[in-house]
């Protein structure tokens, strides 16, 4: 935190305010994005997505506190950070203008890192190590330098919060994971804030190598690009909350949900998180979260995080339905008649083709 004050100073600020918004993030950002399952191209779990409505945020309370009529951010024009920047700031304060200096100037890395070296600014970047690096709670992200070639392998030293599998325990580590109507409360048995919970799975899975994710992503300025992200506890997090949505939420339900999480993590990629749209999905998703109660056991294992077991006070699953022995309850005589008229139309359509 100190560093980061004190590199707005070196860089010419009158004054720096540093925030620490892990709580709120986590509550307000982190939360909803677990409810909706989300990740962008079934991929990426949007943590610079995420922050970026938060940040703005942030931005816009100081300007209003100084009287300030701009605000400011450090992005290109090549990115989607931008995006979200200024749309979000269009929609909580339309009357704030924001300045883009480095787009406005054209300015790239390289110029940006020779810029900094020149004033003795100290940047935690060089020449031969330009990774350009965002990292919060839900994750870490590494874009540029080798990375811009898709084909090659990512050096180990972009990543930091994930161990190589060479490095992880030979042994299978558990933990479980309680939810309460899709939010994780407690790790073990131990109740945890959700800030404190998401740095704590992250670490124990990240030590088993779990979360690392190198995609091609598509960049809502129409760019395709290599992306590198590492999110241990983001990918442990959504696959239990997954595993117990399948056991507790209704199968209709549970359908059309699924086709909404594309789209709700579409919109936060593109900068929409304020916005009648987001809304009105978080009201759908709020009700189907209602069941999702129960605890999770993940294995972690050489970069695998995996659900062994799962348990819910509104569990569907109904053992004597599904059971093969002898304790069946299921009526097989039903399922001639469910068959016969299920596949009707494809008989009758059938019959009119001819054989295929
Ligand atoms: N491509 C990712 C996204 O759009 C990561 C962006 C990271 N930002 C950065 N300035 N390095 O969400």
């Amino acid at each position: 935190m100190d560093r980061v004050r004190q590199r707005a100073l070196d860089c010419g600020a009158v004054e720096s305010v540093v925030v620490d918004a892990r709580s709120e993030f986590a509550d307000e950002f982190v939360a909803p994005a677990i409810a909706a399952n989300a990740l962008y191209m079934g991929k990426y779990p949007l943590v610079s997505a995420l922050s970026r409505p938060l940040i703005t945020r942030h931005l816009v309370r100081v300007a209003r506190e100084t009287g300030a009529a701009a605000i400011g951010h450090g992005c290109t024009g090549k990115g989607n950070d931008q995006v979200r920047f200024e749309v979000t700031a269009m929609a909580i304060a339309p009357d704030m203008t924001v300045e883009a200096p480095i787009r406005e100037w054209g300015m790239n890395r390289d110029g940006a890192i020779a810029w900094a070296e020149e004033r003795g600014i100290p940047v935690p970047v060089r020449r031969d190590s330009p990774y350009s690096i965002d990292e919060n709670l839900w994750g870490r992200t590494a874009e540029c330098g080798i990375l811009e070639d898709p084909w090659a392998a990512p050096p180990e030293e972009v990543y930091e919060r994930s161990a190589a599998l060479a490095d992880a325990p030979d042994e299978v580590e558990q933990v479980v994971v309680a939810f309460d109507r899709g939010l994780p409360v407690a790790l073990d048995g131990k109740e945890l804030d959700l800030a404190r919970l998401v740095a704590e799975i992250d670490r124990r899975a990240g030590a088993h190598g779990v979360g690392r994710i190198d995609m091609v992503e598509d960049r809502l300025v129409g760019i395709k690009s290599r992306e590198i992200y590492e999110c241990p506890g983001a990918l442990a997090l959504l696959t239990a909350h997954r595993d117990l949505e399948d056991l507790c939420v209704e199968q209709e339900l549970a359908q059309d949900k699924r086709g909404l999480e594309g789209r709700y993590a579409q919109l936060i990629y593109n900068g929409l998180w304020f916005t009648p749209l987001k809304r009105a999905l978080d009201s759908f998703i709020a009700v189907s979260q209602e069941p999702v109660s129960g605890e999770v056991r993940m294995a972690l294992h050489k970069g695998s995080a995996w659900v062994a077991g799962r348990r819910s006070p509104h569990s569907l699953y109904d053992h004597d339905l599904a059971t093969y022995d002898a304790s069946d309850r299921f009526d097989h005589r039903q399922a001639e008649g469910f068959v016969k008229l299920w596949g009707l139309p494809t008989k009758v359509w059938a019959r009119r083709q001819g054989s295929l």
